[in-house]
């Protein structure tokens, strides 16, 4: 029999680029209404960011960036529990006992490392390797049993049920871990491109046009929403005639996204009405939702000391649940120290 699990939530955002609308879609918007309905923690992933080349004079800026965009998209400190990875050693200790669980198997099939690695791997670093492995140990230091992800996520979310399982079997402790779920649904869950339809609005896009970021301002989202590649027929009636035209389909995703709407309820507004009109209201929209959350990011960052003090207080709370469960594993493995 299993144990009904207290329900909380982990996850985090890489401090490495700028925010973007997907991600704030796809990830922030989520939390902060999950942040409501189950007990909530919200990292920024410093450790996951060097696995890739940061320049130190500006890593420590970006994490307060993320956490300013948290708190600008209504994360409230006093609900969730808002924090740096790096402040929490547990992680990577918890970690290190995880790379001794996975199986060079199951990370060989890791298509994120992949796509990042591209064709050299053996010129990555080996931290990109056991990032999977670093993220379950993000998310089982809590116990975590839901995490919001976007889709690309959800083969580590399946990396992170195998290392829960095999823990708690090798070490016969049925039920220590939970086997978290990935929460993928939701409007925003997948914004591609502007530019393309068929890949994901994504930070590492060399062109700035493919997305819109988090700090533009309103003449440069109209700016990017006009230019965003479309086609030259007019919007259809259903959802279904939309599936063979991705650019079409991902701006009325963005529009009903922002819109708090479905695609369906979009089309039944804007059927037959071309692109020369949508866009401008598509523009106006976003610069309406967008420009108080780029705004409000400006205000906290402009006080990082105040940020810095919402994360040293979110890391304790964080060290308070993370402590006892290391403690248990070092316990369970039999070290020394345990
Ligand atoms: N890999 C995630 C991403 O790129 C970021 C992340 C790191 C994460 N650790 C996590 C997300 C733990 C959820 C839970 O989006």
């Amino acid at each position: 029999m299993t144990i009904p699990r207290h329900p909380r939530v982990l996850s985090g955002v890489q401090p490495t680029g700028d925010l973007h609308l997907g991600n704030y879609l796809g990830a922030l918007v989520k939390f902060t209404r999950l942040q409501h309905e189950m007990e909530t923690f919200i990292f920024v992933a410093d450790l996951h960011a060097i696995t890739q080349w940061q320049d130190p004079k500006k890593l420590k800026s970006q994490v307060r960036e993320i956490a300013a965009a948290y708190l600008a998209s209504g994360l409230d400190p006093k609900i969730a529990t808002i924090f740096p990875q790096s402040a929490v050693p547990e992680h990577a200790e918890l970690a290190w006992v995880f790379n001794c669980v996975a199986r060079l198997g199951w990370l060989d099939r890791m298509t994120q490392f992949k796509d990042k690695a591209g064709k050299h791997k053996e010129r990555e670093s080996v931290g990109l390797y056991t990032y999977p492995v670093l993220q379950a140990a993000d998310i089982l230091i809590y116990k975590a049993t839901h995490v919001p992800v976007g889709e690309d996520q959800k083969q580590h979310l399946e990396l992170t049920r195998d290392i829960a399982q095999k823990f708690n079997h090798d070490f016969e402790v049925p039920d220590f871990f939970p086997l978290p779920e990935a929460v993928v649904e939701g409007p925003g869950a997948r914004i591609m491109s502007l530019r393309d339809g068929s890949s994901k609005m994504s930070k590492s896009d060399p062109s700035d046009y493919s997305r819109i970021n988090l700090t533009d301002d309103a003449d440069t989202i109209l700016q990017k929403v006009r230019k965003a590649r479309t086609d030259p027929e007019p919007l259809p009636d259903t959802l279904e005639e939309l599936k063979a035209r991705p650019e079409a389909q991902n701006l009325v995703g963005i529009y009903a996204a922002l819109d708090g709407r479905t695609s369906a309820e979009v089309l039944a507004e804007f059927a037959g009405v071309g692109f020369g009109t949508f866009k401008p209201r598509l523009a106006d929209l976003a610069v309406a939702k967008l420009s108080p959350i780029g705004e409000a990011m400006r205000r906290y960052m402009s006080d990082p000391a105040e940020i810095d003090r919402i994360l040293a207080a979110g890391a304790a709370r964080a060290r308070e649940v993370a402590a006892p469960t290391l403690a248990e594993v070092k316990s369970i493995v039999g070290y020394w120290a345990g």
